[in-house]
């Protein structure tokens, strides 16, 4: 099908516009307009035409945390605008970063200017603007951490607005901006990076990885060498097979509904948190409910990690949304646990 493509100076306008390779789930999906935002400043003037001003809108990074069940019959706009800086350096650095930036190349490049804190979450797929939609974590660290502000476009309001750590309700896989889905293009992150800090370790396989490859006094970049062998010794790689990373949250409930399942599976994978309430970990609920390697189709959920569902070829996204609600529908019946995707799923449920 021919593919119509309009450059508009400061962003580019496609129509019927394949998705396939934006989305590492790889579902092929399409979308009746496409616009590649390279220049922010454009977005007033986008977001006029009569088309963008109603119809469905999809904000896009690279497309490694959503699940698309069917095409989108509005526009997709894709944001890969360009640009770090230095707003005061000293003992916290001051960055600001532009939604379009690949959040591991962000994090590569600090290790290298010498700032800390990001170190952990290394490898983790994606653009900066999508970090703080879900509050993007790993390894002992979540990224709200060291963010002092989002910069978005409020399309209620219909300016920029800048939202500081508060105003963005970061919590685990969780912010301000999953909660008015529609409302906010962030723009740019702006971090508050410190030279020194506490190096986190705790996470299970830290502290073993850095003895493997004989670290005794690491530094940030110590750390991240040892999330990049923890994490690609675990996760499959969205080049090789197509995934979201972890399709599902971790569950938190109630110590007292923990404590009962712990009396019941003893092996129960699970972290009691600082208040009431305890994390279990899926993985372990999914591996045990004897869903890990399963496939119907090319839908499937991975042989190395029971958090991912996996396309193994030309899976439909209504193919990987309805194995995905078989894997919620076997947990909760084993265990009474009530799974949420992770992902953000767009389309028919
Ligand atoms: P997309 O998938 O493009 O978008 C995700 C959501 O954010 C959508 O709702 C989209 O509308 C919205 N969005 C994107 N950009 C903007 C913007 N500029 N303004 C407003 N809304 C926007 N996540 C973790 O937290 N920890 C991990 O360890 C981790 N590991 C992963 C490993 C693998 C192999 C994969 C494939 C994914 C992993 N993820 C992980 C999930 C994913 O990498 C993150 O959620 C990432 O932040 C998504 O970035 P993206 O640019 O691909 O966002
Ligand atoms: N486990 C199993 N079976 C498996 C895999 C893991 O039982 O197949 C159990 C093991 O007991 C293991 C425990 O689960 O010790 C925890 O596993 P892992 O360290 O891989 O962490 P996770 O809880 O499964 C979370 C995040 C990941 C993040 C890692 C590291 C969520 C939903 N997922 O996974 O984030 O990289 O911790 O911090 O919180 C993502 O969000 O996409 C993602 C990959």
């Amino acid at each position: 099908m021919a593919v119509e493509r309009v450059d508009m100076g400061g962003y580019t306008l496609i129509e019927n516009a394949p998705l396939l390779t934006r989305n590492t789930l790889r579902v092929n999906a399409r979308a009746k307009l496409l616009a590649e935002v390279r220049d922010a400043s454009k977005l007033p003037e986008l977001l006029d035409f009569p088309a963008l001003r109603t119809g469905q809108l999809l904000v896009l990074g690279e497309g490694s945390n959503i699940l698309l069940t069917g095409d989108i019959d509005g526009t997709v706009l894709a944001m890969e605008t360009r640009g770090v800086h230095v707003e005061q350096d000293g003992e916290i650095a001051r960055i600001a970063v532009a939604a379009g930036e690949r959040w591991d190349d962000f994090v590569r490049w600090t290790l290298g200017q010498g700032f800390a804190g990001l170190e952990n979450l290394i490898l983790i797929p994606g653009t900066v603007g999508a970090a703080p939609i879900q509050n993007i974590g790993a390894y002992g660290t979540e990224v709200a951490e060291f963010i002092e502000s989002v910069e978005a476009w409020d399309r209620i309001e219909r300016r920029v607005v800048t939202l500081d750590r508060t105003a963005c309700a970061f919590a685990y896989r969780d912010s301000l901006f999953k909660h008015e889905p529609d409302r906010f293009i962030v723009t740019a992150v702006r971090f508050a990076l410190p030279r020194q800090h506490a190096l986190r370790m705790d996470y299970a396989g830290i502290r073993e990885e850095l003895e493997r490859i004989g670290v005794s006094n690491p530094a940030p970049f110590h750390v991240a060498e040892a999330v990049v062998h923890l994490r690609t010794r675990k996760l499959p790689d969205p080049a090789v097979i197509g995934n979201a990373g972890s399709f599902f949250k971790n569950p938190i409930v109630d110590a007292a509904q923990g404590e009962t399942l712990k009396r019941a599976f003893p092996e129960l994978v699970a972290w009691p948190g600082k208040d009431t309430r305890w994390k279990l970990s899926a993985a372990w609920l999914i591996e045990t409910a004897g869903f890990k390697g399963m496939r119907k189709g090319d839908a499937g959920i991975s042989n190395r990690h029971a958090l991912v569902l996996v396309n193994h070829g030309k899976a439909s996204g209504q193919e990987l949304w309805a194995f995905a609600q078989h894997v919620i529908e076997g947990v909760h019946a084993r265990f009474g646990v009530q799974l949420e995707p992770e992902p953000m799923v767009i389309g028919p449920r």
